[in-house]
């Protein structure tokens, strides 16, 4: 069976998205997961946020700016794990793993960590004056957020090529000292869209919030409109023919049009289009392509509990692939369990059979259910509602008696079937492999104990 390609990203959550991150960033990224063979991991990098940020209204109205215009550009949380990075406490706990086994030196290389280290320099103070052990650790968090879903391609902009390579660096060094010939990480790639449009700002530099050049998104069609008639053209008079492939105004134009409907402008340009009409034409074309998009956001923003709920679901879906995980990296470096210190791995069958157990619990509902925990206290299974303790009990002592196990995989989990009827599920795991050894940790759990 073929693994699915995992692609994950973050954008950190301190700004108002523009049209160059629209094009640059989020459309490129909602397309890609739509895509049948990807499996997508994106979220909103807030604690990386916090990094660069120590506002916490702004923080938190970015949280929600970015949230929306990711729901509103059209992404399928249904198809994506979609998430805050603070709703996972398995990232900062991750985070201290690989921190533990990162190399100080590879750091001390950083390009945004070196930059800072320069300008303090170049301004004759302290090379660390203002610089925080959150700057510094900046690429170890990011590691994290990668390493923590075996990402297989990170799409980033080119200044984030390094903590991509980064990230390979400490998990491999990771693997290396814990993984006993097992590859606990799976080594990401950095995804660098060629293809895809770096747009222009208002003067023809970069789109970039700190240039103070671009052009709003979501806010209004009063802003958008406002802002397109700022966009810098040369002095040539309505009638005189212009140069289309000399105008950002033409290249934003072509970032939103269809071949045809981008040679007809060309078309008109080389005809002598006067610039105030070639303006109104870029924002009919751009209000046409975004305006519903534009409501979609406003609505998104005035129910923010809608979104909030939209994002724990995020969070519950990458959790679990997250906690199982981690679980296996604590165990990995030697947090383990004091009842039974032995590695999963070197466990004889015996012992596994013998500590492993079901815990039976009662739900609001009144209904009655139960979990199987590995000798480690990880969750091999959770069972459906049953309506009585009875019934429940009954269907633990029948997954003990040895009968042969019907487990059916679906995708990343597998369910455990009596009679015809699902009675228990597994959590979600990474891949097909840690779910096919999570099936075979079962039977070895439910073996009866012969002696
Ligand atoms: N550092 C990234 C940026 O500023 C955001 C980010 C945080 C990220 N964690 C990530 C991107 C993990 C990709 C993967 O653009």
């Amino acid at each position: 069976m073929t693994t699915r390609t995992r692609i994950l990203t973050g954008i950190t959550t301190t700004g108002t998205p523009h049209l160059g991150n629209y094009a640059g960033a989020i459309r490129p990224a909602i397309l890609a997961s739509q895509d049948a063979n990807a499996d997508s991991f994106y979220f909103l990098a807030d604690y990386h946020a916090l990094i660069k940020c120590d506002d916490p209204q702004r923080i938190q109205r970015s949280r929600m700016e970015i949230a929306a215009t990711w729901l509103a550009g059209g992404l399928d949380v249904n198809r994506v794990t979609f998430y805050r990075q603070s709703d996972i406490p398995e990232i900062p706990e991750l985070t201290w793993l690989l921190t533990c086994v990162a190399a100080k030196g590879l750091l001390n290389r950083a390009h945004a960590y070196k930059a800072s280290v320069d300008k303090n320099l170049e301004n004759g103070e302290d090379p660390d004056a203002g610089i925080t052990m959150g700057l510094y650790s900046y690429p170890v968090l990011m590691a994290a957020d990668i390493l923590m879903f075996n990402a297989h391609k990170v799409p980033v902009g080119r200044d984030q090529i390094q903590h991509v390579e980064m990230a390979r660096d400490i998990g491999q060094r990771f693997n290396h000292l814990f993984g006993n010939g097992k590859e606990f990480f799976t080594m990401p790639e950095a995804l660098i869209e060629e293809s895809v449009a770096t747009l222009p700002g208002l003067d023809g530099r970069k789109m970039s919030k700190s240039y103070d050049n671009t052009i709003p998104l979501f806010t209004s069609a009063k802003d958008m409109k406002d802002a397109i008639s700022r966009i810098v053209t040369d002095s040539r008079a309505p009638g005189e023919a212009k140069d289309p492939d000399n105008s950002h105004l033409f290249t934003l134009y072509q970032a939103f049009a269809t071949k045809v409907q981008e040679e007809e402008f060309r078309g008109e340009l080389l005809q002598g289009l006067g610039w105030g009409e070639a303006k109104n034409r870029l924002f009919q074309l751009l209000d046409g392509q975004l305006g519903e998009a534009r409501e979609r956001y406003h609505q998104l923003m005035s129910r923010p509990s809608d979104m909030e709920d939209l994002l724990l679901i995020g969070a519950r879906k990458a959790r679990a692939v997250a906690a199982p995980f981690l679980a296996e990296l604590r165990e990995a470096v030697g947090l383990r369990s004091f009842v039974n210190p032995v590695a999963v791995a070197a466990t004889t069958k015996k012992k596994a059979a013998k500590a492993a157990r079901f815990v039976s619990f009662r739900e609001d509902d009144g209904s009655f259910r139960f979990r199987l925990l590995a000798a480690e206290g990880e969750q091999l299974l959770l069972s459906r509602n049953f309506a009585d303790g009875k019934t429940a009990g009954a269907v633990t002592k029948q997954l003990q008696s040895g009968q042969a196990l019907d487990v059916r995989s679906e995708a990343l989990s597998f369910s455990v079937w009596l009679e015809g009827a699902a009675v228990a599920d597994s959590p979600a795991f990474a891949d097909s492999a840690s779910r096919d050894a999570a099936i075979e940790a079962l039977r070895v759990a439910l073996t009866p104990i012969e002696d």
